[in-house]
């Protein structure tokens, strides 16, 4: 593979495929053609870590035949081991194989590390900014306490936190919060995302806003020509009726 190759990981599934297959006769009981019953056999590699400079790494390549995994390769044990009869059995002869297992343990490097250094800088080190908006979802009456929502759109990676701060208490990691408004108190929403340097607050705006306002603007107009309305039809209604014909 040329540096340049992009994040393709399934061709090396192929040549693994093909590599384990050309050895191992068994497979073509796998490729039984069966009009009303069929299998699923499954070969899945995992690359597995969790710091960015990839030192812990362990590759897991794991054989899975309608559902159950019968064999499997860790790189840390170094070869395969087996979870079924014929799991145990092959493992034997796929471990005898020393240049396929040697191949085997050089995948760590070759294709999990390889393949991470390229897909890093391309998709996973690439991040995308969330909006954030905060919204009353419930107004505070008697003794039913208020409810605030806090959304976030459009971000990646999806690893992300989203928290309250309250007067810059943490209590609470869901994005809805219910509170008993206090006068003059500071309520935010804190975002913490990879795509920012700090943990980003956003403050809770209780004045309603723009939209809010007109609602109530043509509310309360159309209220008050209502009542002017219904008082000009009543007195019509009252001086028509109280007339004699
Ligand atoms: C791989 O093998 C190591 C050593 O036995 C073990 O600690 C680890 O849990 C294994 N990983 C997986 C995903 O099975
Ligand atoms: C594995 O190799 C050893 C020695 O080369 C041999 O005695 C044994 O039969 C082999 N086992 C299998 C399952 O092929």
């Amino acid at each position: 593979m040329s540096p340049d190759a992009p994040c393709v990981w399934s061709l090396w599934f192929i040549s693994l495929w093909s590599s384990v297959s050309a050895h191992l006769k068994f497979f073509h009981l796998m490729f039984v053609p069966a009009p009303t019953i069929s299998w699923l056999m499954n070969v899945r590699s995992q690359c597995l870590y969790s710091s960015r400079d990839l030192n812990d790494m362990v590759l897991i390549d794991s054989y899975i035949f309608n559902k159950i995994e019968w064999i499997r390769f860790n790189s840390t044990v170094g070869k395969y081991v087996g979870y079924t009869k014929f799991g145990i059995y092959n493992a034997e002869r796929w471990n005898n194989n020393t240049a396929h297992l040697q191949e085997e343990r050089t995948n760590l490097d070759a294709f999990c590390k390889y393949n991470a250094e390229i897909c890093y800088p391309r998709i996973m080190d690439k991040t995308v900014e969330p909006r954030v908006k905060v919204m009353s979802v419930k107004q505070a009456s008697g003794n039913h306490p208020a409810m605030l929502m806090c959304s976030v759109y459009n971000f990646y990676p999806n690893t992300i936190k989203v928290s309250w701060s309250r007067d810059d208490w943490y209590y609470q990691i869901h994005s809805h919060l219910e509170y008993t408004p206090k006068s003059g108190e500071k309520i935010s929403c804190v975002v913490e995302h990879a795509s920012f340097q700090k943990p980003m607050v956003y403050d809770w705006d209780p004045s309603l806003p723009e939209s809010e306002r007109n609602k109530v603007a043509i509310g309360a107009s159309g209220l008050v020509l209502g009542i002017i309305l219904s008082a000009a039809g009543f007195i019509y209604y009252k001086r028509k009726s109280s007339r004699p014909y």
